[in-house]
């Protein structure tokens, strides 16, 4: 039974043998994990061909349904034309072109209904049969949570983008949104990563330090481009590597909008600038910690994760830099989106996986503490 294996589980993470229940839990979470990077690719292309508005209202159980009928269908354009998105920009727009545009919506929020579903369901499942112990199932439920809030979050997002005289949401709305998903990504992966059978090479605390920091400054580089796709500056200072001659815009450009602290989010220019320093300053320490970890520890697999770290975050800034100079066509916006997913995975699972010396536990093979209903399972 999985839950009487799961309860006699190593409590060190990386610990052989690894029960068939708990390689059941990382498959799902992997699952999971990949499902959320499909949710980040259609929503993506929901925003770069500008259909997020097309649905006014959050309807999260009923709206599965989509319209059936032509009255249906006419109902729904109505709704649509009362937007202001609308009326600025769409005026005139078919009703096959809105089904076009409805249907990338529709299919994002789906997506969210079956990731809700492939979470729950499964979760009860392991929880009752107890192959969760409590740190993972902690994590799990913290992450459930989060996805509940990212639900919300999106809602608040394109209510932004209804109200009077907006044809876009609020940039800061969407990089919240995004950065949020990117948050959930990590977790799932983390989690992930924490159940595997090999046991790590133990690296320096300074490795694992910077192995950490990096996967934090990659979610905080995906925020700043989550800033720029909100506020469109990836259609001006189409040039690299200078911005419009400048390797530095002039003060008055670079804070145009009172109060300062809106220039980070509404300031096309500071915004587009940010985002420029935070990649280099990225890929800039992902080179020197891997420099740093094949001198401390190499030959090992955190030496070369953070290689892998290193030549993502490279190539994703080259795909940014192609964006930027063809102005954001589809695949390009769209590529530099779903590869940020991939930066952060290899970046999340070299953060985990990277352990110091003085951080592996002492005892290993300790029972861990299951979680849940272990005690009503039969094989208890
Ligand atoms: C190396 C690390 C980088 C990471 C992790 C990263 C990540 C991101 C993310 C997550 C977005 C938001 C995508 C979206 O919501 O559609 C974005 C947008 C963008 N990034 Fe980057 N980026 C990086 C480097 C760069 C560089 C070096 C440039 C150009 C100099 C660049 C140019 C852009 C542009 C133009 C957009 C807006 C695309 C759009 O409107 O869809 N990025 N970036």
């Amino acid at each position: 039974m999985v839950q009487s294996k799961a309860a006699t589980a190593p409590v060190h993470p990386n610990a052989e043998p690894l029960p068939a229940g708990r390689r059941g839990v990382r498959a799902w979470l992997y699952l999971l994990a990949f499902l959320v990077v499909c949710m980040v690719a259609v929503g993506g292309a929901t925003r770069l061909t500008g259909s997020g508005l097309s649905i006014t209202e959050w309807r999260p159980v009923t709206g599965a349904v989509p319209p059936l009928s032509a009255e249906a269908w006419a109902s729904e354009f109505d709704k649509y034309k009362g937007t202001p998105q609308y009326q600025i920009l769409n005026q005139g727009m078919g009703l096959a072109d809105f089904k076009v545009i409805y249907a990338w919506e529709w299919g994002h929020r789906m997506l969210g209904r079956i990731l809700g579903l492939i979470f729950f369901l499964p979760l009860i499942w392991f929880w009752w049969r107890g192959a969760l112990d409590r740190r993972l199932g902690a994590g799990l439920l913290a992450l459930g949570a989060l996805g509940g809030l990212q639900g919300a979050i999106g809602w608040i997002m394109v209510a932004s983008g209804l109200q009077p005289g907006m044809t876009a949401v609020a940039p800061l709305k969407l990089a919240l949104h995004l950065t949020t998903a990117s948050l959930i990504l990590a977790g799932l992966v983390w989690l992930a990563a924490d159940i595997r059978a090999r046991p790590a090479e133990p690296a320096s605390f300074g490795v694992k330090f910077t192995a950490r920091v990096l996967a934090g400054l990659v979610l905080v580089q995906i925020a700043l481009g989550g800033l720029v796709a909100g506020s469109k500056a990836g259609l001006v200072y189409n040039t690299w590597p200078r911005m419009n001659g400048d390797w530095v815009p002039p003060f008055a450009d670079l804070f145009a909008v009172t109060p300062w602290f809106e220039n980070f989010v509404d300031n096309v220019t500071l915004v587009q600038f940010d985002h420029r320093i935070g990649a280099y300053l990225l890929v800039a320490i992902a080179f020197l910690h891997a420099v740093h970890a094949t001198w401390r520890v190499p030959g090992t697999g955190a030496a070369r994760r953070a290689w892998g770290v290193a030549g993502l975050a490279l190539a994703q800034g080259v795909l940014g830099v192609v964006t930027l100079l063809l102005a954001v066509p589809l695949w390009a916006g769209l590529s530099h989106q779903v590869f940020a997913m991939a930066v952060l995975i290899m970046a999340t699972v070299h953060a985990r996986l990277t352990v110091a010396e003085q951080s592996l536990p002492a005892v290993v093979g300790t029972p861990s503490p299951a979680f849940g209903f272990e005690r009503m399972s039969p094989a208890s």
